[in-house]
């Protein structure tokens, strides 16, 4: 099966894009053939800074290696080393009504958060099938805010293969991962748009002071509290085991428990997770050769299977191309 997921890279990465989606990712290379890629097309729609888009697409790089994406079992790429990609985001557009998009939620919630609707911000959804569509892939795990990008997939495969009677596209599936959103500080969907996020790598004393400003009610420590309207105790279950997470339900809903105990405890298990990542993401931060090397030959690999299937699609829809102009 070959499973294909990006990340954006628009910022540095949080426990949600973590628990939401790299978790996932990383399972699935054992079994799989899998494609991950860093999103920096996409990322353009909000960063506009050329250093500071640098950086964060090396900082994804390093982010993957470190939490145990490994090179021989899954292909790791950057976007914009594969530029037929945004060819085949034009093609798609061609094909795809404008009411399709209008209906993206995802595009929505961001204009409402003050993103500027651009054109980019409002074609998102056609590059994201592109990068889906060009590489053939069957499953797409993601979080379930991107499901719908991935459902208009589906639909945009169907436009192609219909309107030129063909099937060079296979329908994607999505991968739900089984994680619920993961909240941020502020009890909203943690996003590095909204600046209420908890940061993977940052040091062990950043990690700590950012879970103490989860927002909690005011419940007094001896009064009994409710696990499941809480934050801290969301953030626990997604990385706590089964055992830890009924241990502290028993002390919410005791009563006698503070706050500030919960999230001593949600501490304990974030460095349980992140503290050897960080360790090894260290180490490769000091070889960036290494990483580009990565993320070269990921690059190769992916620009091969692209360039054969925009083979078939100019095929299709009649786009000729002058031989030996190297596509
Ligand atoms: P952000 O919202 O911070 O910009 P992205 O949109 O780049 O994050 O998300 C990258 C991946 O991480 C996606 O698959 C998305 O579903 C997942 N993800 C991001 N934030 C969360 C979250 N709060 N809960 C669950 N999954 C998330
Ligand atoms: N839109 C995805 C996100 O914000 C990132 C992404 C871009 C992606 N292209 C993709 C995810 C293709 C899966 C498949 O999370």
């Amino acid at each position: 099966m070959r499973v294909l997921s990006g990340i954006q890279s628009n910022g540095r990465l949080h426990l949600g894009n973590y628990l939401g989606a790299m978790s996932q990712h990383i399972e699935l290379q054992e079994a799989n053939e899998c494609f991950f890629f860093i999103a920096n097309y996409h990322a353009l729609t909000t960063i506009q800074d050329a250093a500071v888009l640098r950086g964060y697409a090396h900082d994804v790089a390093l982010d993957y290696l470190a939490l145990g994406l490994d090179p021989q079992k899954a292909t790791l790429f950057r976007q914009s080393d594969v530029p037929e990609v945004t060819e085949l985001t034009w093609i798609l557009a061609t094909v795809t009504g404008k009411g399709l998009l209008e209906r993206a939620t995802s595009y929505k919630d961001k204009v409402a958060k003050n993103l500027a609707a651009s054109m980019g911000l409002f074609s998102y959804p056609l590059l994201m099938a592109a990068d889906i569509l060009i590489y053939r892939s069957d499953v797409v795990p993601v979080g379930k805010d991107q499901v719908q990008h991935v459902e208009m997939t589906q639909d945009m495969a169907g436009y192609f293969n219909s309107t030129y009677g063909c099937e060079v596209f296979k329908r994607p599936e999505v991968k739900l991962n089984e994680a619920r959103v993961v909240p941020g500080v502020d009890g909203q969907k943690m996003s590095k748009s909204y600046g209420n996020t908890i940061e993977l790598f940052g040091s062990p004393e950043a990690l700590r002071k950012r879970i103490m400003s989860i927002k909690t009610d005011s419940t007094p420590v001896e009064a009994p509290k409710n696990p499941d309207a809480c934050n801290v105790f969301t953030l626990y279950e997604l990385m706590a085991t089964p055992d830890e997470v009924a241990a502290l339900r028993e002390r919410y809903v005791a009563g006698g428990m503070g706050y500030g105990d919960a999230k001593g405890a949600l501490t304990e298990v974030a460095e349980r997770l992140l503290g050897p990542a960080r360790q090894r993401r260290e180490k490769l931060a000091a070889d960036p050769d290494y990483v580009e090397d990565v993320l070269r030959s990921g690059a190769k690999c992916a620009r091969k299977i692209a360039g054969e299937v925009m083979h078939d699609v100019r095929e299709a829809c009649g786009i000729t191309v002058a031989k030996g102009i190297g596509r």
